[in-house]
């Protein structure tokens, strides 16, 4: 049985994953909108990602035989400015995601939950790939810059990311 404090803990978490997914869906939109479907494409893959990591934590702790608190997901913002602001929004963003889940990591450890710590494991490494992954992108329109022809160049490769 989970204790009532991971138990919190992992429902606040799926809670954030739940706003992560948002925040893409709006950051998709903004790019859309700006016509950049490969960058928004890119994004509604990594919200469907965000709903999979929710999903895959709500399983853990319903396994645990914990109970699900499901509270309301926070309204993201609508407008992110230009193309690099969105990745550096989405890099800063997956930096505080990956400081909560050491902290859940720290509290798994010194509660002795063996079994949180495990399934925790997945997301420490995951965060490792999304932050590598998103500080490429970083990295890549910086270079290009947000005028001529890089940054669609960058749009059509954003845009053949596999789905899930
Ligand atoms: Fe679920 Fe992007 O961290």
């Amino acid at each position: 049985m989970i204790s009532k404090s991971m138990q919190d803990a992992l429902n606040a978490q799926i809670n954030l994953e739940q706003y992560s997914a948002q925040l893409y869906l709006a950051m998709s939109a903004h790019c859309a909108g700006k016509s950049f479907k490969g960058f928004a494409h890119w994004l509604t893959v990594q919200a469907s990602e965000e709903t999979a990591h929710a999903a895959k934590l709500i399983a853990f702790l319903l396994d645990r035989g914990g109970r699900l608190e499901l509270k309301p997901v926070a309204a993201p913002p609508m407008d992110f400015g230009g193309v690099i602001q969105v990745f550096e929004q989405t890099l800063a963003h997956e930096k505080s995601i990956t400081g909560r889940i050491s902290a859940l990591f720290e509290q798994a450890r010194q509660e002795k939950d063996y079994a949180s710590e495990i399934a925790l494991q997945w997301y420490v490494t995951e965060q490792v790939e999304e932050e590598a992954h998103v500080g490429e992108t970083v990295d890549h329109l910086h270079a290009v810059g947000d005028q001529g022809g890089g940054i669609w160049y960058l749009d059509s490769r954003m845009g053949k990311r596999a789905r899930a």
